[in-house]
């Protein structure tokens, strides 16, 4: 027992005591400084200055003035921007843990919260198993005929001279694989109501998060509700036919957690649209910038024509289809799908948060602030990349140094799409090179952003097929 005023006063002393060693804990973490840059006006920062400049200007620029780490204040956020490949290593690598995903919320409730990308840790660990399970070479190998048959119907729709938009009928192209992959094989009914909805929650997805009835937003909100339906349905018709599968949904169903425990309906449909989304403009602009810069650089176009002529004649003139192991030697059309990926860096950034406060390089990273990895920083920085703004395949005849060249990412949450993905691309160089020579309309150059960055206007272009 202790008498009142002793104990009011020992606990003032202890209380005096944790506040003197937390002062002076976060005093000695705060030691080292911030990195150099600005912070621009209160609140907005310098998010105007982002907007209004091209993002790639806006981050070449910091980087020229400041070097390769810098802070600047975006969307009320404070940031730390990162242009080297030993921080971006630190960040995505080695100290990961330190640096947690970080979306909008308003995005986060389109996709879904239960998807693997928002998480950390054992969730993450789980989910992403399985994601990479069914992206695995062993299943996508079994899915060539059936991305060479989407590609096929896509492009025979475009002959005929009529003006279209490239960059999107490649969405509608990268849409059907993506449901390939997650479904396998899927009733045209649900295929149907999938694609109208998606394309509500697409268009919503970066319109301001309003839920206002009538607004984008808010529309996007209600089909994404409706997709989750949807997946619902296909998920019962699944486990009543007990078909599940090498896909996606057919790994996410036949998935239990260390506790026995299986996902439930709304953590999958989460994971589904997350995978979509992932896949999808990616794929589209990379897609997209690959026939523009083929168009523009007829050398480069000679060669890869030659290469894919080859095969095309080895498999009776297209009668045979394209087989797993030809996708995977054909090494100028590999290094054109490199070199787009580089020119392009249709992710220029991403974005992390620190869970603490953490020194890099002399410098404070405080707990809070966005870090942000600048892929097409080094993507186009001409130490690592010579003539970094030419398109030149053949400079990856070399390697190029690690973690200089990170399309896909790097680290626990790097993408598990990267060989679908490749697989799409190298396929539509097959198919395109060979029965049909297109030309391009209007403006030449310009980018646009749609959040990635595309050919302007989507490169409207005309198709016409080769005589066979
Ligand atoms: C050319 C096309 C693609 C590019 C350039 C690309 C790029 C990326 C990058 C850079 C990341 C890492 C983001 C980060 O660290 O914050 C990522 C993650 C991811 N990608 Fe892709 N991607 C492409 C296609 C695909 C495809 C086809 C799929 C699936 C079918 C896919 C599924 C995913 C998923 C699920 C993640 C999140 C992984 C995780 O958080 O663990 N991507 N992608």
């Amino acid at each position: 027992m202790c008498g009142g005023s002793i104990c009011v006063l020992a606990a003032v002393f202890a209380l005096s005591l944790v506040f003197i060693f937390l002062r002076d804990g976060k005093k000695s973490q705060r030691k080292s400084k911030l990195p150099p840059g600005s912070m621009g006006w209160p609140y907005i920062g310098e998010t105007l200055q982002l907007y209004s400049l091209d993002p790639n200007v806006f981050f070449a620029t910091k980087q020229k003035r400041y070097g390769e780490i810098f802070k600047t204040h975006i969307l009320g956020c404070p940031c730390v921007m990162l242009a080297g490949p030993e921080a971006a290593k630190f960040v995505l690598v080695s100290q990961a843990h330190l640096f947690k995903p970080t979306y909008p919320k308003s995005k986060e409730r389109l996709i879904g919260p239960s998807a693997l990308f928002f998480h950390q840790g054992k969730y993450h660990t789980q989910l992403r198993k399985l994601v990479q399970a069914s992206l695995s070479p062993e299943v996508i190998r079994n899915m060539v005929a059936d991305v060479e048959a989407v590609m096929i119907s896509t492009l025979d729709s475009w002959v005929g001279g009529h003006v279209i938009n490239t960059f999107h009928e490649m969405k509608k192209l990268s849409f059907e694989v993506g449901i390939l992959a997650i479904f396998g094989h899927l009733e045209n009914h649900y295929r149907e109501k999938l694609k109208n909805n998606y394309h509500m929650v697409d268009r919503g997805y970066n319109s301001f998060p309003s839920i206002i009835p009538g607004t984008p937003y808010r529309r996007a909100l209600l089909a994404r509700r409706d997709l989750s339906k949807i997946i619902s349905g296909i998920i019962a018709d699944r486990k009543e036919k007990g078909i599940f599968g090498k896909n996606l949904l057919g790994h996410l169903l036949d998935s239990k957690d260390e506790n026995g425990e299986t996902l439930t309906d709304e953590q999958i449909a989460d994971n589904i649209i997350g995978v979509l989304f992932a896949a999808q403009d990616t794929t589209a602009s990379v897609m997209t910038w690959i026939l523009k810069y083929l168009h523009d650089n007829p050398k480069i176009l000679e060669g890869v024509k030659a290469e894919q002529n080859t095969i095309h004649r080895s498999n009776d003139e297209g009668f045979q289809p394209l087989s797993w192991s030809q996708t995977r030697r054909m090494p100028i059309s590999h290094r054109v799908v490199l070199e787009a990926l580089r020119m392009a860096s249709i992710i220029s950034f991403t974005f992390r948060e620190a869970v603490a406060d953490v020194e890099y390089k002399g410098y404070l990273i405080p707990k809070g602030w966005k870090v942000m990895p600048l892929f097409r920083n080094m993507h186009h920085n001409p130490e690592f990349f010579s003539d970094p703004e030419k398109f030149d395949p053949s400079r990856f005849e070399v390697t190029p140094k690690p973690y200089t060249f990170m399309p896909f990412g790097s680290g626990a949450h790097a993408c598990p799409g990267n060989e679908l993905a490749k697989l799409e691309l190298l396929t539509l160089i097959h198919h395109v090179v060979t029965k049909f020579r297109w030309e391009v309309i209007g403006s030449k150059n310009g980018v646009q952003y749609s959040p990635f960055p595309v050919p302007l206007h989507g490169l409207p272009a005309r198709f016409w097929k080769l005589p066979s």
